[in-house]
């Protein structure tokens, strides 16, 4: 039945009434000119840049992808917990994981508002695309979710559409619902208002673009850099 009785329905009918990319046949179809396709076996800069100046024990990764920083921070000896909601991104994460010889990386299908974390944690987070995909009603629960699960003092990674870039327009939230766009670019003030509620903001930059044979970044994405409080 389509009824609403719980917070949790409400949120399930929202999600029903925003969805946006069919992940799955974007895997499948790989016809997007997305550099994360392109580049699928390189890491971020800024995840690069983060292991050189950070010792950390653990780390997780939401909208994972296929896998290519989750299999870098396992090669760096790091224990990753890394969750995607499409099966065939998962499917090919764990096929680069084994091709890279990465072992400390542990791959789920999962949607991340239907995992239990309750006893987990982390020193560092990383999202490289996820949250500008998310509606506005599941943001509130997905900013706790990411400092619920963090160590004191842990870091949360963001990499996320820049308003006046080429990734998505920036729209307000009431607009979000009426246009049924899939993403939403965010300015550098939108993003410390709604993540200094419960971060410290170590560092936010646009992104340049830069590829080399190791690692890239673009210029349409904001790179921050978060500190639990
Ligand atoms: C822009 S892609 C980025 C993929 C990867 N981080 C990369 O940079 O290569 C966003 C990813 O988030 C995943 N995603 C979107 N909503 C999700 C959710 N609610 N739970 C888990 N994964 C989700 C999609 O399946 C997709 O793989």
């Amino acid at each position: 039945m389509n009824n609403i009785n719980t917070v949790e329905d409400l949120y399930l009918m929202l999600d029903k009434y925003t969805e946006g990319v069919n992940w799955n046949h974007f895997y499948t179809k790989r016809d997007k000119p997305a550099p994360f396709l392109k580049y699928n076996t390189l890491p971020d800069k800024c995840v690069v840049d983060f292991i050189n100046q950070h010792r950390i024990g653990k780390a997780c990764e939401f909208g994972c992808g296929e896998g290519r920083n989750a299999i870098y921070l396992a090669k760096n000896n790091i224990d990753v917990d890394a969750y995607d909601l499409s099966e065939v991104a998962i499917g090919n994460a764990k096929k680069n994981a084994a091709k890279s010889g990465a072992e400390k990386v542990h791959f789920h299908a999962k949607n991340i508002f239907a995992l239990d974390l309750t006893d987990k944690k982390y020193d560092l987070v990383l999202d490289s695309g996820i949250f500008h995909h998310l509606a506005p009603h599941r943001r509130l629960q997905y900013r706790d979710i990411v400092s619920d699960i963090l160590n004191e003092n842990g870091y949360f990674i963001l990499l996320c559409f820049a308003a006046g870039e080429d990734g998505a327009d920036e729209i307000n939230d009431y607009e979000f619902y009426r246009s049924r766009q899939t993403g939403t670019a965010f300015t550098g003030e939108r993003l410390r208002e709604f993540w200094g509620e419960k971060f410290e903001i170590a560092k936010i930059r646009k992104g340049e673009n830069i590829v080399d044979s190791y690692m890239w970044e673009s210029e349409f994405l904001y790179i921050c850099l978060l500190k639990k409080i």
